[in-house]
């Protein structure tokens, strides 16, 4: 999290680093600062979002062709003015923007402080741009130097963009753990923590790797490592269009989103379905698909709605391969000394690639031996580039911090693999393959149906737009959709909301419910359809209110439910696709209707890039 910008070429630098970080602010919206070195270092920073710091600067001069620029998510120190980023160090040498956690901080505040230095913030950041002046007047060496030397004995994680007022036309940019993207322009370079701030300008690209120090002055960008070995730039192409990052005439990215679905999840399957002869192929996985094939246990990672794709995947690959799978958060897999074979596969599951936690399990994973899989949507990201293999989810780029297309992006992808790994294990009969296959081409048209009730779904919000809590029910597959319906709400709508397997509703949400309790069911036709009726009429018993998700034609729910929510049938091992588009659209609305930042909601960012 925190988003990160640089600019150093012939245009101002100002207007390419505040436009920057708005893209950038799904990252971090706590609080956001921007650097110009004009012959003297000016630094502009508040509390707030990026267009606070539009207001804030709006009547002082910003001019200035090398800059960074920062957008906050706070973890050392509350969000305000003096924790904003940039920092400067006490001798005014050095200005510096951080993405990520210095672990060993307040060792290193200690040391510094004991040769006189004092701090204004309370962050880690400040600890490091001083430790480098430290280095650079007490060592006199050159401030790419300071910056390696001081990076080799910090712990944790870090993106950063280093300014030097002494060397003004430079900016010296490295990272561990943190992404950091160079743009290749002709005589200038851009640097953010994802491509988007750079897709205006330039597709050339340069994704940084761990460990790596990029110094670039006006026109020329040298590469090393952190112990000064040289290295070749690998510049590549950006596939990303810049028509792709904006709100394309919704009023918010969340609703784009939502309704970008069927599209994205054509996108996702196009060329991986061969329709003509109902096939599958996943190139991605090519080489590594005996393996695949042979695992003894797949083992699923992820956070957030991730996991809950993850937990789709469950059971699509127990129903159509008969392979064995545990679904790990992230967090715990990797503090947990889990039990990883050589016969494992692991798949991580990341819209961004970038989750700290996901990435920490998959190095742990890959250490243990077992075959190391991604599923992301961030071409270009660490996850991606750190796996044995995988499948890129090509949802497009996803700003809305609350993860919608990304979410049904990696179902469609983990159907895909269930398929073909269920194909080639022979649990899957040619005609059940290819059943499976013409049916997934349907689903983005059965979504372009479910979006036409957006004007019921606001309808139903407007009704239930003041509750303070909500429960969501579902068995099976859509079991995990429940917890992603009670997921979107309460992460945009700030009302507390818990997903249950309806079964267990009996032991423990029952006591809760009575005539205030909103109670979303999913309940469409499939063989657990009797038990969710039955699981529906004990919510009815306590006078619950039932908002049933139900398939089209469906005559009994409609008879017990205040309301029901009609949607197309379809094989139950895609009902999450198409059952969640609701429960995205109620989330939406009620967000709204309450006032909420839909697309930055509180105390959230999109990218966790610390643990
Ligand atoms: C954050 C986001 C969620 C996302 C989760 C995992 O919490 O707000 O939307 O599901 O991180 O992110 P990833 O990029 O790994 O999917």
């Amino acid at each position: 999290m925190c988003g990160i910008v640089g600019y150093i070429g012939y245009r101002e630098a100002y207007p390419v680093l505040i436009n920057g970080l708005k893209r950038l602010e799904y990252r971090g919206y706590d609080s956001a600062g921007i650097a110009l070195l004009d012959n003297e270092p000016a630094i502009f920073k508040c509390v707030g979002k990026v267009s606070d710091l539009e207001n804030h600067i709006n009547d002082n001069p910003k001019t200035g062709h090398v800059g960074i620029g920062h957008t906050r998510w706070a973890t050392h120190g509350e969000p305000n003015d003096v924790n904003a980023h940039p920092h400067q160090s006490m001798h005014g040498k050095f200005i510096l923007i951080h993405n990520g956690i210095i672990e060993n901080y307040t060792e290193l505040k200690e040391k510094l402080g004991n040769r006189g230095y004092t701090f204004n913030s309370q962050t880690d950041s400040e600890v490091l741009v001083n430790l480098i002046e430290f280095i650079y007047q007490k060592g006199k060496v050159d401030a790419e130097m300071a910056v390696r030397l001081a990076l080799n004995k910090v712990e944790g994680a870090y993106g950063i963009v280093v300014m030097c007022a002494d060397e003004p036309d430079k900016l010296i940019a490295a990272r561990k753990g943190s992404p950091l993207v160079i743009g290749v322009g002709n005589d200038e370079y851009f640097l953010a923590s994802d491509a988007t701030p750079i897709v205006e300008y330039t597709k050339s690209v340069i994704y940084l790797n761990d460990q790596n120090v990029a110094v670039i002055t006006q026109g020329e960008l040298v590469l090393k490592t952190l112990k000064n070995i040289p290295l070749t730039p690998n510049i590549q192409q950006l596939s990303m269009d810049i028509g792709e990052i904006d709100k394309g005439g919704y009023d918010h990215f969340m609703l784009k989103e939502i309704f970008e679905q069927p599209r994205s999840i054509h996108d996702t399957f196009r060329g991986r379905i061969n329709l003509a002869e109902r096939t599958l192929h996943l190139g991605g996985l090519y080489h590594v698909m005996p393996k695949i094939v042979e695992a003894k246990r797949i083992i699923i990672i992820g956070c957030g709605t991730s996991w809950h794709a993850g937990l789709v995947g469950e059971y699509l690959f127990e129903d159509l391969a008969r392979i064995s799978v545990e679904v790990e958060y992230a967090s715990e897999f990797r503090y947990r000394r889990p039990i990883i074979s050589k016969g494992d596969v692991v798949i991580a599951i990341s819209q961004s690639g970038e989750t700290a936690d996901t990435l920490a399990a998959i190095r742990l994973a890959k250490e243990a031996g077992a075959l190391v899989l991604g599923i992301c949507n961030v071409v270009g990201s660490s996850i991606p580039r750190e796996t044995d293999g995988g499948v890129y989810t090509h949802a497009g780029p996803e700003i809305g911090v609350a993860s919608t297309k990304a979410f049904t992006a990696q179902v469609t992808v983990l159907a895909m693999m269930a398929i073909q790994v269920g194909r080639k294990r022979n649990f899957l009969t040619d005609d059940q393959y290819q059943r499976y296959i013409q049916e997934l081409t349907q689903v983005p048209e059965k979504i372009e149906k479910i979006l036409k009730l957006d004007s019921t779904i606001h309808k139903l919000a407007e009704k239930y737009k003041d509750v303070n809590n909500f429960l969501y029910l579902g068995r099976g597959y859509l079991f995990p959709v429940a917890l992603e319906g009670a997921l979107k709400l309460k992460e945009i709508s700030y009302i507390h909301a818990e997903g249950y397997p309806a079964a267990e509703m009996k032991h423990g949400p029952i006591a809760l419910i009575d005539h205030h309790m909103p109670v979303v069911v999913l309940a469409t036709k499939d063989h657990s359809y009797d038990k969710i009726v039955s699981n529906i009429q004990e919510v009815k018993a306590r006078k619950g209110i039932i908002i049933a998700v139900v398939s089209e034609g469906d005559t009994t729910i409609t008879g017990l439910a205040n309301h029901t929510i009609e949607i197309p049938e379809t094989e139950m091992v895609f009902s999450p696709l198409l059952a969640v588009i609701p429960l995205q659209l109620l989330s939406y609305h009620i967000a709204i209707m309450r006032g909420c930042n839909v697309d930055q909601p509180r105390n959230l960012a999109k990218s966790v890039t610390v643990e």
